[in-house]
C-alpha cells in the first residue's frame, strides 16, 4: 500500500517596512486575513522605519539632490531593517510598492502565495533613493495607473490578494479558483434571496436545479461579460 506523505502545509510570512504602520494595521486584521493569521496560515509582521531612523529626530528622509519639490526615503534606515530581516530568514521577495512597479496581476499573486517569506517596502514621499532598488528590490509592483499617497495601501492589497489563496484560508477552497480573473475571465453575475425583488427575478435556470445547465450558463456570463467589459482579457482568453 503507497502511504501518501502528509501533505506539507504552505504558510507565508510577509515582513512590512513602513512609515505608516497604523495605516496597514485594520484591513489586515479584520474579516478572512485575520482568520488566516489565527490559523496560523498567513504571518504579517510591521516594521516602523523610524525605528531604523539616522538620528534623534527619527528622520528618514531628506532633500533630493539636484533639488525639486518633495523628500526621498533616505538608503540607511532601510539598509539596515532589510538587513537585519535578512539575518534571521532567507527571503524569497523584496517588493518595493511604487506607482512605476509593475501592474499587479492574479497571476503575480499565484505566485507570490507559494512563497515561504517576503519583504514589502512602502514607497513614501517622493519614493526611495534609488540605489535601495538596485541593492535589495526584486520585485516593483504598482495596483494600477493611479497615485496613492502612499504604498500602504498597496501592501495591504498585495497581502489580501495574496493571503486568501493560501490553501487553508478560505472555508471553500474551490472559491478561489471560480475568481474573476483566475482563468482571465470575469465572474458570472450572482443572486440570492428573494427570488423575486420590486418586479426583478433571478434568472430561471439559478432556480432550476440543473447543475450542468447552471455551469454552462454562468460560463457563457462569463464570455459575454468579459467580451462587454474587458476585451483586452477576452483576447487574453482566446490566445491562451
Ligand atoms: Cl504601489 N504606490 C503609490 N504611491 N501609488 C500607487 C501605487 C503604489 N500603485 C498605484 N498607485
Amino acid at each position: 500500500m503507497y502511504l501518501c506523505p502528509a501533505k506539507e502545509q504552505i504558510i507565508v510570512r510577509f515582513d512590512i517596512i513602513t512609515v505608516l504602520p497604523e495605516l496597514l494595521e485594520s484591513p489586515l486584521n479584520h474579516s478572512i486575513m485575520k482568520r488566516a493569521q489565527q490559523k496560523g496560515l498567513l504571518e504579517v509582521h510591521l516594521h516602523n522605519l523610524r525605528d531604523y531612523a539616522i538620528n534623534k529626530h527619527k528622520q528618514v528622509d531628506d532633500y533630493a539632490f539636484g533639488g525639486g519639490a518633495g523628500m526621498v526615503m533616505r538608503v540607511e534606515p532601510i539598509a539596515d531593517c532589510i538587513r537585519k530581516l535578512q539575518s534571521e530568514r532567507t527571503y524569497d521577495a523584496i517588493i518595493y510598492t511604487t506607482p512605476d512597479g509593475e501592474t499587479l496581476q492574479q497571476q503575480t499573486c499565484n505566485r507570490l502565495s507559494l512563497m515561504e517569506n517576503v519583504i514589502i517596502l512602502c514607497g513614501h514621499y517622493k519614493g526611495v533613493d534609488q540605489r535601495i532598488r538596485e541593492k535589495f528590490v526584486t520585485m516593483e509592483i504598482s495596483i494600477g495607473d493611479y497615485v496613492l499617497s502612499g504604498g500602504e495601501l498597496a501592501a495591504a492589497v498585495i497581502v489580501d490578494a495574496v493571503g486568501r489563496l493560501i490553501p487553508g484560508v478560505l472555508n471553500d477552497e474551490t472559491s478561489a479558483l471560480t475568481d474573476s480573473f483566475q482563468d482571465d475571465l470575469l465572474a458570472p453575475p450572482v443572486y440570492t434571496r428573494p427570488a423575486e425583488w420590486e418586479g426583478m427575478p433571478v434568472p430561471d435556470i439559478l432556480l432550476s436545479g440543473h447543475e450542468k445547465n447552471i455551469d454552462e450558463w454562468r460560463h457563457e456570463q462569463s464570455i459575454a461579460r468579459t467580451q462587454a467589459r474587458r476585451p483586452d482579457l477576452w483576447e487574453k482568453y482566446q490566445g491562451g
